[in-house]
């Protein structure tokens, strides 16, 4: 059993006087890049296989940098990945729970204690992270999943039917699926990737895992230390490769149980109907259980009587803090026009404090914000800021400067539309762009309209207000605007066990992650009615 006072990991501090966290973080970094690149093996059945050709994971930070050489699966290896799942099924499948359990357990404890400051050194340095956003990210997330992955699913194996007629036992049997799950995994958090592969695989299913190229070091140290902690050999097989290659043979087999996918709406899209035709041609044994949380463009809505300074800091934070990059990120924002002057001033007085930089630079560690994770999404963002400059409805109103000369920086920037429906207000850029749109006081109940209705996603959004019948109705208007939906706060930063994540519409299936929700859809129950 896990112990009953199961509580969130503490966050440390990193604070001017932790000088021995710093020193291990240092050393940490300098083992991995002092030491050239890292050959990142493809890993199935145990087995680590090098001699594949290789694509470079960078430092986004300093591209010239490359962290790691990532082998790259060929049509076999996807295949041998497969059949090595298949293989290890049996026995995992049919091992003690707390076999199972103990692997996730020993693996958080690892993570905690031995490996923390590799675990962050690799995050940082291949996502481009900094301390801070380490630690909430591949320490305390990350243990957080694994240890209350556990707690829910014990909870889960306890719920039985409950009734039983005289001379009746009637029993629920919380099977593993019969196949195989398919995991897609993003580069934005390493604890989401872990989560991933970790709950199908703590309910007793073996695992195909694609990481993102952008985090293969960190998700590689991870894989490592899921094998130390006990993990059998084909639980979970590790295949780096062709996005496309990976998927078209994964999802071409008759075995394929479940997708388990964070990443975008486009690919879920692609990958959703791909299963649902193969399900109309007969190709599977099962109808997949397909589980996916993707795009956003989430919402901070200030109302009249909000308090300025407490929405101009969640929105800094919401909006910035690693870049933009995380699913949850805010990235449009609603203010009346009796508070805009206020609050356009305090914000980019805020913003002229943030700092960017390399935030993995051993010699300076303070540094606030990092690259963009790759060049693609640098020049999505560049094009976004020119079209802002020229664009009659946009205005920037801070930031919008951009270089990629040494590593992928953006300046945080912020863009004032005056039309409610400006593709600024819809698209998902997935970096440090705010669109903000100034609304008359009076028309407080017409903007919730257009915010819901704008946008086909529905992630994560906030209404900030002391009013409280304006809370009231946000609430409701807002009903089906957003998964994860906050009053007065910043709506990033969901915390397992306490905001179950995950959004609707082409948000995601919204099986909420970090609850027991998403535990159920990598079971096949069976009932059992014995006679006696
Ligand atoms: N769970 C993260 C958050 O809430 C995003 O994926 O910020």
């Amino acid at each position: 059993k896990v112990p009953p006072n199961l509580t969130n990991e503490p966050v440390k501090n990193f604070g001017i006087n932790d000088q021995k966290d710093w020193d291990l973080l240092r050393a940490s970094i300098t083992k991995f890049t002092d030491n050239g690149a890292l050959e990142i093996p493809i890993v199935i059945n145990g087995e680590k296989i090098y001699d594949r050709p290789t694509k470079p994971q960078v430092n986004p930070s300093k591209h010239s940098q490359v962290l790691a050489n990532v082998a790259q699966a060929s049509e076999e290896d996807i295949k041998a990945a497969i059949e090595a799942s298949k293989t290890a099924k049996a026995k995992w499948a049919s091992a003690p729970w707390a076999d199972r359990a103990a692997v996730f357990l020993k693996a958080a404890d690892l993570i905690s204690t031995k490996y923390r400051y590799d675990m962050l050194a690799a995050t940082m340095l291949g996502q481009g992270k900094n301390v801070f956003q380490a630690e909430i990210d591949c320490i305390a997330e990350l243990i957080d999943f694994f240890k209350f992955n556990v707690k829910y699913a014990e909870e889960m194996y306890q719920q039985q039917p409950i009734e039983s007629s005289p001379g009746v036992w009637n029993r629920a049997e919380y099977r593993p699926l019969e196949g195989f799950v398919y995991a897609v995994t993003p580069f934005n958090f390493t604890a989401i990737a872990g989560n991933l592969v970790g709950a199908p695989a703590l309910m007793g299913n073996t695992v195909v895992w694609k990481p993102s190229a952008t985090a293969a070091l960190s998700n590689y140290v991870l894989l490592q230390i899921l094998e130390e902690a006990g993990l059998p050999k084909g639980v979970i097989n590790f295949i780096p490769g062709s996005p496309q290659e990976v998927t078209q043979h994964v999802l071409d087999d008759r075995a394929f149980s479940a997708l388990h996918f964070t990443g975008s709406t486009d690919v879920f899209k692609q990958l959703y109907s791909k299963i649902s035709s193969n399900v109309a041609e007969d190709k599977y044994r099962d109808f997949p259980r397909i589980v996916g949380e993707t795009g956003g463009k989430n919402f901070h809505l200030v109302h009249p009587s909000a308090s300025v300074d407490h929405s101009v800091l969640s929105t800094l934070r919401g909006s910035f803090e690693y870049q933009g990059q995380k699913c949850s990120a805010t990235s449009r924002l609603f203010v009346p026009e009796s508070l805009w002057p206020e609050f356009q001033t305090k914000l980019g007085a805020a913003m002229d404090n943030i700092t960017i930089g390399n935030t993995a630079e051993p010699s300076n560690l303070q540094t606030f914000m990092g690259p963009v994770i790759h060049e693609q999404s640098f020049d999505k963002l560049a094009k976004a800021i020119d079209q802002a400059k020229t664009d009659p409805e946009l205005k920037i109103v801070k930031g919008g400067e951009y270089d990629k000369e040494a590593g992928f920086f953006v300046q945080p920037t912020v863009v004032e539309t005056t039309n409610p429906n400006h593709p600024f207000l819809t698209t998902e850029f997935f970096g440090p762009l705010l669109t903000a749109y100034v609304y008359p006081d009076a028309e407080f109940e017409n903007i919730m309209e257009t915010i819901d209705t704008a946008t086909k996603y529905a992630l994560t959004g906030s209404i900030f207000a002391r009013d409280r019948d304006a809370l009231r109705l946000a609430e409701e208007k807002l009903r089906y605007s957003a998964g994860n939906f906050y009053v007065n706060d910043k709506c990033t930063g969901a915390v397992v066990g306490q905001q179950w994540f995950g959004g609707a519409r082409m948000s995601g299936t919204n099986d909420k992650a970090g609850s027991g929700n998403i535990l159920s859809r990598f079971v096949s129950v069976r009932n059992i009615k014995e006679n006696f």
